[in-house]
């Protein structure tokens, strides 16, 4: 009877303690599973440098509202003139092209607005945003067709992968002016 009793007790519990740990580690694997969640969309999140060029500096209030409803935040902000210099270093990678000098030129002609924004997979998103180099072949509602001109006056600048947003962004911004 005693043996009975025991069991009668014991496997009951087993089933609810068994049933609770179970239940215990099913929502463990939910919370786990919002966690990876969350931090595939940390490592979604990214930030790129936008230049908003001369030809398109006094348009910046427009172009900003077109990067906020593509989903992406203006997350530190500068106005500011390049000198010869800077515009030189920032396109050195385009230095033995034919359209360097005129660029440069360009670039610090008259004030820019350059800019750090954030969001998901901001790089492609704001290139897609951006439009073809070449404002005259960009996409109906780029940035692009609607403020640019031609292939040096295209409005704006956008960097090209995730590790020149890193490399661009450090070169304007400080950590401090980011906001850590
Ligand atoms: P941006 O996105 O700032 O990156 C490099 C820039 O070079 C590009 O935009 C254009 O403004 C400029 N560029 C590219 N191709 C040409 C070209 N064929 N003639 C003049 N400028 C160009």
């Amino acid at each position: 009877m005693k043996k009975v009793g025991l069991i009668s007790i014991a496997l009951p519990l087993t089933l609810i303690c068994g049933g609770f740990s179970n239940d215990v580690k099913a929502s463990q694997t939910e919370s786990e599973k919002t966690d990876a969640t969350k931090e595939e969309k940390k490592e979604d999140m990214e930030r790129t440098l936008a230049i908003i060029k001369p030809d398109a500096a006094d348009k910046a209030d427009e172009i900003n509202k077109m990067i906020e409803a593509a989903g992406l935040k203006v997350i530190a902000k500068k106005t500011t003139r390049l000198s010869l210099e800077k515009a030189k270093e920032f396109y050195e990678i385009h230095k033995d092209r034919p359209f360097y000098d005129s660029l440069c030129e360009f670039m610090s002609s008259g004030d820019v607005v350059i800019e750090v924004l954030e969001g998901p997979e901001a790089v492609s998103r704001y290139r897609t945003l951006m439009g073809a180099t070449d404002a005259r072949k960009a996409e109906e509602g780029t940035i692009r067709k609607a403020f640019g001109t031609d292939n040096q006056k295209n409005a704006v600048h956008g960097s090209d992968s995730l590790e020149n947003a890193a490399k661009e962004i450090s070169s304007f911004f400080s950590d401090e002016e980011i906001g850590g």
